[in-house]
This record gives C-alpha cells, structure tokens and sequence, in this order.
C-alpha cells in the first residue's frame, strides 16, 4: 500500500524537477485542510496559509467543520476509516493522537528542525508509539474572563475561590438587572454535552482536589466527596447566575453573550481575548483575564490544557505539498500571525519573548505559566477509549446540571460504567 503512494510521489517529485529544470511551469497542487470554525478562525486562514502559497504556488482549501471538537471528532473518524482521499490535512485536538494515529504519517523527519523549537511536553502529547503523528499550531488553556469595569462599580475583588465567584456573579447581576439590564448574567461557560463540558468539570474536580477523573497511572478516581461537592458547586449556578440554557452552550454561545455586554464573568479559551478586544465588541477595553478560581483556600487552580495539531493524512494523493504545509503552519511565522490575529498560545517557546506578540497580544506571555501548568485530559492513559470515557464523564456532569440526578449518584454510575470499559485495562 504505502510503495504505492511512495513511488506515486517519487514520480511527481521527479516529473517536477524536470519541468522545473527545462523552465516549464509546475502544475500547482490543490491541498485540501479540514478545521473546525471556532472564532475568527476560518476567516482568518487564507492569510495565514498566503506566504506558503506565494512560496509554493500550490493553493489551499479549508473544508469547514462545525465548532465542537466532538462532532469534528465524529466526522473525521468516518473520512479517516473510509480512506478518504480528498482531504489533505486534518486539524486535530491535542487528545486525540492515540486514537487516531494509524491514519496519519509520521512527520518526525519532516519536522526534525522545528521539534526542538517545540515545548517538549506537547511534541509528546503528540507522539504515539515513536510515530510523531501531528504537529501543534497552538496551545490553549482557559482564563476566568471578568469585567474590570463591573467589579468596580461593585466594590467586588477578583475572585479566587469558586464561592467567591458566585457571590460576585449574584451581586453584580442583580445590580445590573436591577439597573435594567434584563438579560444580564452573572456566569457564562461550556454546558452542553461535548468534549467543551469535559474541560469546563474537569477544572472544577481538580480546583476541589478531587483529582483528573481518570489518574496518570490509569486508576479510575472520579467517584469521590470533592468531585462531588465541586459538581454541586456548579449545578447551583444553572439557573442563578449562569442561564438555563447554559445546558447548550458551547464556547461560542457563551462569547456571544460575553461580547455583547451580558455578562459578568466568562470561562473561555485565549481566542476571546482578540476578539473580545476587537473593534465591534461592546466588551473592549473593559475586561481582564485571571485564572480560574479554587475550592478553597490552599486548592490549586486549574486549567485544563487544550490545543491544536495539523496531521497528514496516509491518504492524501499529495504527500509531499501537504507535508510541507503541516511544517508551516505549525513553524514561527504561522504562529506568530496566529498569536497576532487569533490570540492563540504559540507552542515554539521563543514566541513568549517576541515583544511584538508581547505588545499586541499581552494575555500570550502573562498565559505562559497557566499553559505550562495546565491539567491534561486522560487520553494518554485511557488510550483508544479516551473519547468514550470523556463522553460518559461529561453525560454524568450534564445530567447532574440539569438536576437529573445528584451529583453523588452520577459519579457513583460513572465510577461503575468506567470500570466496566476499562476492563482488566485501558
Ligand atoms: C478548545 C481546546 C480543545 C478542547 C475544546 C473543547 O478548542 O483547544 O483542546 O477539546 O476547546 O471544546
């Protein structure tokens, strides 16, 4: 299988140089990259991928996904099982490596000079048995959105603990609703049921002590009184300070809200910082970041750690073009417009020094140490079944928002349920 592509490349590479060598023109390939549509994302892709198409003379096509990595996930786990060959590049989140590397060629070699640049934690999080099977384009790890301007005019801290959050969020949108704001919340996050829901319980869970779900060394540790408390905590705000149909939101649905001036405080991803900042947001100069709160006092905060990869699909009919895209898009330049335009969190380590990155996009050296910290998912030790895992985790947390069930008897089925897919292991 694989001679067969190789010599189809040899052919081409060989069938170009010619040309190229007798002054003939190079047919310019057609490289087709699959992304999800998260914020200003796709908008901005054609002038990111422009100076490799100026450079290479080939041209680009994005292929849209929808925004939840979790239908993006569906989706491409079909083309990929189908062999399809029509799409070139696929955009992959950082926990899904282990799932699907067979479908992806090792970029090791291709790589060899941009990996060192590389954190050496997140070329790991994308190597599997040896095979490096996609490159990171950016990191991402969540802030606690705030309005500087409304805790102020309430005479509020920021807050550190999650009870701290809460008693803020309460007084500031009665104040606001009392001021007639109508449709002025206090807390806007991730409640739908996807892989979003999944980030947003896991920060609360670890932030009480209650561990990462499902623990490094494959121990299944759910089950237990702070990650029960620290579901509770959350399923209060449903309704109070956060809308009912937060049960549907997910990152987008909450910045809409943000963004428009409803709302106190937000957890989201680097990407709302730009746009939050941009021209048409009734939010501009009015907000800061902060990281998430804690259960309490002495609990540390966190972040779980999120990211975008580029991977090379084995049945790409254009190998070679599209293995030279993946090495852009995820070298320094295409970072640097990405932590320009998008506020995207660079993976090349010198990024943090750019003063230019620095200037424009400040929440990029000040998110450093929250990346650098940050709480990984279990798809390393879950491996193939990372993504049932998550999906039954975050079945348990919205069933509990949505007050079927108590918190303590959800993580009590899902202890049960987990146990039953490990099996003697993951
Ligand atoms: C962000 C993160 C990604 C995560 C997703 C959840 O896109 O980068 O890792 O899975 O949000 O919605």
């Amino acid at each position: 299988m694989s001679f067969g592509l190789d010599s189809r490349m040899l052919r081409s590479a060989a069938a170009i140089a010619v040309f190229a060598a007798i002054g003939m023109p190079v047919l310019a390939e057609e490289i087709s990259v699959v992304s999800g549509a998260t914020g200003s994302d796709l908008q901005d892709f054609p002038a990111i991928v422009k100076p490799w198409e100026d450079k290479t003379g080939n041209k680009v096509t994005v292929v849209p996904m929808p925004s939840s990595t979790s239908d993006q996930f569906g989706q491409y786990r079909l083309w990929l099982a189908a062999g399809a060959t029509d799409i070139d590049l696929y955009q992959t989140d950082v926990i899904w490596a282990p799932q699907l590397a067979d479908h992806f060629v090792d970029l090791t070699e291709a790589a060899k000079d941009l990996i060192p640049a590389n954190f050496p934690s997140i070329i790991q999080s994308q190597t599997v048995n040896g095979k490096l099977v996609a490159l990171p384009i950016f990191t991402d790890a969540p802030a606690l959105y705030y309005r500087k301007d409304l805790l102020e005019k309430y005479g509020v801290e920021v807050p550190k603990t999650w009870d701290e959050l809460t008693a803020a969020a309460t007084k500031i949108q009665e104040g606001e609703r009392a001021a007639g704001s109508g449709d002025f919340w206090g807390y806007v996050f991730q409640g739908n049921a996807y892989e979003g829901l999944t980030c947003n319980a896991l920060e609360w869970v670890k932030s009480f002590g209650g561990g990462q779900i499902v623990e490094a060394d494959g121990t299944i540790s759910v089950n237990n009184p702070k990650a029960v408390k620290a579901l509770e905590t959350a399923a209060g705000w449903v309704g109070t300070i956060s809308p009912e149909g937060l049960h549907a939101y997910q990152e987008e649905e909450a910045r809409g809200v943000w963004q428009t001036g409803n709302a106190a405080f937000m957890r989201n991803w680097p990407y709302a910082y730009a746009l939050g900042d941009g021209a048409d947001s009734a939010v501009k100069g009015k907000f800061a970041v902060t990281t998430l709160p804690v259960g309490a006092e002495g609990d540390s905060s966190a972040a779980t750690l999120g990211g975008w990869n580029i991977a090379v699909s084995k049945y790409s009919q254009h190998q070679e073009a599209a293995i030279s895209l993946a090495v852009y898009l995820a070298g320094p330049e295409a970072q640097k417009m990405r932590a320009i335009m998008e506020t995207h969190l660079p993976t090349i380590q010198a990024l943090y020094d750019d003063p230019e990155i620095a200037e424009k996009s400040p929440i990029i050296p000040q998110w450093k140490s929250v990346f650098m910290n940050a709480v990984p998912r279990p798809s390393a030790p879950t491996l193939g079944k990372y993504n049932e895992v998550s999906s039954k985790f975050w079945s348990a947390v919205h069933e509990t928002l949505s007050g079927n069930g108590s918190a303590a008897d959800n993580l009590a089925g899902l202890e049960a349920d987990l146990t039953d897919l490990k099996g003697d292991a993951w």
